[in-house]
């Protein structure tokens, strides 16, 4: 599956699929109400992160992802990623293809490991595949995302050594 750095020109593709995702307040801390804008500044991220989108043969985003350092500094040597497949193609890979390609990458960038801060308890999708990806949960933050279905759930730190 190809998977490409993502440009200005792919954000009108991106943004139906993240905003259905955010609104859905399922899987992201982010705020639903949040502004085009504002979602545009906060995926398509300027270096050292990057972003990078998933297409099919006819140029069609399945997905993306964004990757950045964890924090900055001496803390800087640890990657950090996020992911949103479009729900229309969500179970056909693109989720893995675009994991596997954050690990190589930060691989090849350099740093040392990848941890997730806030992977939603009740996001079982992502936890299972993430955990099939060589990442395990170092720890839960007890009830600190308030899910729109089952109340408050916890939050995962997830790590791989790279
Ligand atoms: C989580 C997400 C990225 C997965 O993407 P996807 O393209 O649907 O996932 P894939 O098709 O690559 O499936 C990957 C794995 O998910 C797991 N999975 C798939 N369907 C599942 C289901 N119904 N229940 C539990 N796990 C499931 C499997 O482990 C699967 O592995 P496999 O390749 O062995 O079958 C996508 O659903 C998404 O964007 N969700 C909303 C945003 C989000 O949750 N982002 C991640 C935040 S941590």
């Amino acid at each position: 599956m190809p998977i490409r750095d993502a440009t200005t020109d792919d954000w009108p593709a991106i943004w139906p699929f993240f905003h259905a995702i955010v609104t859905a307040g399922e899987t992201y801390a982010y705020d639903p109400d949040m502004s085009e804008e504002r979602a545009r500044s906060l995926w398509l991220l300027p270096p050292p992160g990057r972003t990078v989108v998933a297409v099919d043969d006819d140029g069609t985003v399945l997905g993306s992802a964004k990757m950045n350092p964890n924090q900055m500094g001496p803390g800087a040597h640890i990657a950090s990623a996020s992911f949103m497949v479009d729900p229309a193609q969500a179970g056909r890979g693109v989720g893995r293809a675009l994991g596997e390609h954050a690990l190589d990458r930060a691989r090849r960038d350099g740093y040392h490991a990848m941890q997730f801060n806030a992977v939603v308890q009740s996001n079982t999708r992502a936890v299972a595949l993430w955990r099939s990806l060589g990442f395990e949960v170092i720890g839960t933050v007890p009830e600190a995302f308030r899910h729109p279905t089952k109340g408050y759930v916890g939050l995962h730190v997830m790590y791989r050594r790279l």
